[in-house]
């Protein structure tokens, strides 16, 4: 038995701990986006030195901060830009010098993981911090950042899981409703086996995004950690965890627990406390796997199928409601722009002004009187909605913001004209580069990979994070806009909205889009999901690696073209020939392979077989990921006709299962599983 020496480790910690009085906390895993960096000695810098300093001197011995482990701040100078926001959360029942110790490290070490960043979320077994130049105060963000598993089996693996479902059902419950969000609970599996659980969110959410945020991340439990005897998928809202020891101080935990008792500093370090420090030191080899990139906010949302969106959208009225929260200013007045500002931004409209020409109108340069750049578009066509419609759809359009989409400033609405006002994105479209052999030249792979990778989580945003469920319907070379440093902008998103196609409805008898990236169950029967735009985002892939249009496929039919010039070098073996000659001298062949790979997934024939976003995002990111093999690629096999195909068993919904789980499963690139064909 393991229990006397696990005794035995207990007491030389403990030891340990009264001479040293210091414990170290141990770091779990830290996420700092590359993209995110500050000038050194800018305002930023300085405001976030005051906003971390203050962090530290909140986490004092007896404050109030530290006694509910949890504490969040801003710091601004004149500009509002530059305001830092900054939170630090302990875990529930780490005492109160704990806490202090481990927040003082975490804001000191923050800056050595993650130099230079205006982001960055740093964790450790006691506690976290996390830090910003955007306020995310009461935001959900509900997806999982990274997943440890204890490496031990469990003996019955699902009379195991039916336990663990109900007990961290119940834990997350119990948390959602008590004050400090936390709750730890244990429940018997054998006479000599216990399961510890213990989940948390940040008390800045409400019970509601608290529920949501542990449930949806307690659903992933079973693909990343199913049979193991401990496992932990940690946010940066919230995070859950389960061992079959005691990993943390069950008197701290139990006085916090319902009923809460008023709030009182919970019992210094206890003999109890001390199996806390133990999980991590040894004895269940705890292994890390990130799942998510760096810039990733979100990776694993849209697990849930489709009654899910069935069942959201139905929430939806209740959820945009919900925004008007916390920092709420977006109001149709803010984003109101006068007919006459537009005008003499843009020169009357005047051509040499002139941008381009998209489907739903003409866009142009201005140039706003206090200097700032905008592109202005205005819509061709009416939206076939009432002007309130439209501003209602303007303000939620307008709450959409992700780097990696084109920002909405404003509209204005007089008379028959309808205008949008978006941020003005310097480096053009995607297309003016691509298909220009002059130009081509600009995009190394490595930036079209930068594409790629910001392109699928700007979709991902629109399909799952934000709150409103955007199917993009028009996704292609010509709508991906370039910034200064070629970072990836998708435009003209909500489109479907501000036209007023409702965005619930399974089909339509209006199609939208572009041929040659509109998926075939959208061409044929006017059906599009959010797997349509899957399909256009893998043909995209495709031109991107190739640098070849997948143009007049559609006239075409079953001559070639790009798709089938794609899966004929993929069946041969031979999937670098199809990349641009130009980047021949130098890529990346796993990224490349993958990319196409990933590409091909992408444009399968039968929806459900195409990968989520979601799924995308984690493939991009993730060398260890097992890819499914792709079918061949819609249209392929025209003597098919589409609607029959229906009859096929409906997987995929829930998708990718096997993926998840072996990218899980495996811990380090010596386990790299990639499966091609031949
Ligand atoms: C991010 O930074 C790390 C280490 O500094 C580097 O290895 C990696 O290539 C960078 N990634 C990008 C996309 O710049
Ligand atoms: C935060 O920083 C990012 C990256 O530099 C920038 O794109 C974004 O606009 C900034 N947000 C605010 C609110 O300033
Ligand atoms: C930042 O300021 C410090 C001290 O004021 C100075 O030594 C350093 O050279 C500055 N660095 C930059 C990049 O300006
Ligand atoms: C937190 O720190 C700030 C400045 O460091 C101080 O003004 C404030 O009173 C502190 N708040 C608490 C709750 O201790
Ligand atoms: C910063 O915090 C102060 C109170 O500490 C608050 O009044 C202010 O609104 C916050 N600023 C922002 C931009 O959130
Ligand atoms: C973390 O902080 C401690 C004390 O503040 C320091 O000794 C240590 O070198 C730091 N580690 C890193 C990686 O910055
Ligand atoms: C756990 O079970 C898997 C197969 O289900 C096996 O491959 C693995 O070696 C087992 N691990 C341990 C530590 O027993
Ligand atoms: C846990 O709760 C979720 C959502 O309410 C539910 O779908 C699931 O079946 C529950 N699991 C167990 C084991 O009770
Ligand atoms: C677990 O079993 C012990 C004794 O076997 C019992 O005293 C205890 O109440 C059980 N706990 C739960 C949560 O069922």
């Amino acid at each position: 038995m393991q229990f006397p020496l696990k005794f035995s480790i207990t007491l030389v910690y403990l030891c340990l701990l009264s001479i040293t009085t210091e414990s170290q906390p141990t770091h779990l895993f830290n996420i700092c986006p590359n993209s995110t960096t500050y000038t050194r000695n800018s305002t930023f810098q300085s405001n976030l030195n005051i906003l971390l300093s203050s962090l530290t001197s909140n986490a004092t011995l007896n404050s109030y901060a530290v006694t509910n482990g949890f504490y969040y701040s801003n710091a601004s100078s004149s500009n509002p830009t530059e305001t830092a926001y900054g939170l630090f959360l302990c875990r529930g029942d780490v005492s109160a010098s704990t806490c202090q110790d481990c927040v003082t490290f975490a804001a000191s070490n923050i800056t050595h993981y993650c130099p230079v960043r205006k982001e960055a979320t740093i964790w450790y077994e006691q506690c976290f911090l996390r830090y910003s130049n955007e306020s995310f105060f009461s935001i959900a963000d509900t997806s999982p950042s990274f997943v440890m598993c204890n490496t031990n089996n469990v003996s019955e693996p699902e009379r195991f899981n039916d336990l663990l479902g109900a007990t961290m059902n119940d834990t997350a419950t119990r948390a959602s409703n008590a004050p400090r969000r936390f709750s730890a609970k244990k429940a018997n599996f054998t006479a000599f086996q216990t399961l510890y659980s213990l989940v948390q969110c940040t008390p800045d959410l409400s019970s509601f995004d608290c529920n949501r945020c542990l449930l949806e991340t307690i659903s992933y439990l079973p693909q990343y950690c199913g049979g193991k005897q401990g496992g932990r998928l940690v946010g940066r809202s919230c995070n859950v965890r389960y061992e079959m020891y005691p990993f943390y101080d069950e008197t701290a935990a139990a006085a916090l627990d319902p009923p809460p008792p008023p709030v009182s500093p919970p019992p210094p370090a206890s003999p109890g406390s001390v199996p806390t420090e133990k999980g991590k030191s040894g004895v269940s080899s705890v292994k890390i796997i990130a799942i998510v990139a760096p810039v990733v906010v979100s990776v694993l949302l849209f697990v849930m199928g489709y009654c899910f969106i069935t069942r959201r959208s139905k929430k939806k009225s209740g959820v945009v409601q919900e925004e008007t929260g916390v920092h709420d200013i977006t109001t149709v007045k803010s984003l109101q722009f006068d007919f006459k500002t537009i005008e003499a931004a843009t020169n009357s409209f005047s051509d040499d002004n002139k941008l381009g020409e998209g489907g739903f109108g003409e866009v142009y340069k201005g140039t706003l009187p206090m200097g700032q750049e905008i592109a202005v578009k205005r819509l061709s066509r009416s939206s076939g909605q009432g002007a309130e419609e439209f501003m209602n759809e303007m303000v939620l359009v307008a709450k959409l913001q992700h780097r990696n989409l084109v920002r909405l400033l404003g509209f204005c609405l007089e008379g028959e004209e309808k205008i949008l006002v978006y941020e003005f994105v310097p480096n053009k479209s995607l297309d003016y580069f691509l298909f220009d052999p002059e130009k081509q030249g600009q995009l190394n792979w490595s930036t079209r990979y930068k594409i790629i990778g910001g392109v699928a989580r700007g979709i991902l945003y629109l399909h799952e994070d934000s709150r409103l469920r955007i199917i993009h319907r028009d996704l292609k070379c010509s709508n991906i806009l370039l910034d200064g440093d070629m970072n990836p902008k998708v435009s003209d998103f909500g489109m479907a909205r501000i036209f007023g196609v409702d965005q619930t409805q399974a089909s339509t008898n209006r199609i939208v889009g572009t041929y040659g990236y509109m998926s075939p169950e959208y061409l044929m029967r006017g059906q599009f999901s959010l797997k349509s735009d899957v399909y256009s985002f893998g043909v995209l892939i495709l031109e991107i690696i190739t640098g070849k249009k997948n143009s007049s496929f559609y006239q075409t039919y079953g001559a070639t073209n790009l798709l089938s010039h794609a899966w004929k070098h993929w069946r041969d073996g031979a999937p670098l020939e199809l990349l641009d000659p130009i980047l021949r001298d130098s890529y990346s062949r796993n990224e490349v392979i993958r990319c196409i790979h990933i590409g091909l997934l992408c444009v399968q024939e039968d929806p459900a077989d195409r990968p989520t976003l979601a799924t995308i995002v984690l493939m991009l990111n993730s060398y260890s990921a097992t890819l499914p093999l792709p079918q061949e690629p819609a249209f392929l096999s025209h003597t098919r006709t589409g609607s029959t195909e229906s009859s096929m068993p409906t997987k995929g919904l829930v998708p990718d299962q096997s993926t998840i789980k072996s990218t899980a499963s495996s811990v380090d690139d010596s386990s790299i599983t990639e499966v091609y064909p031949r």
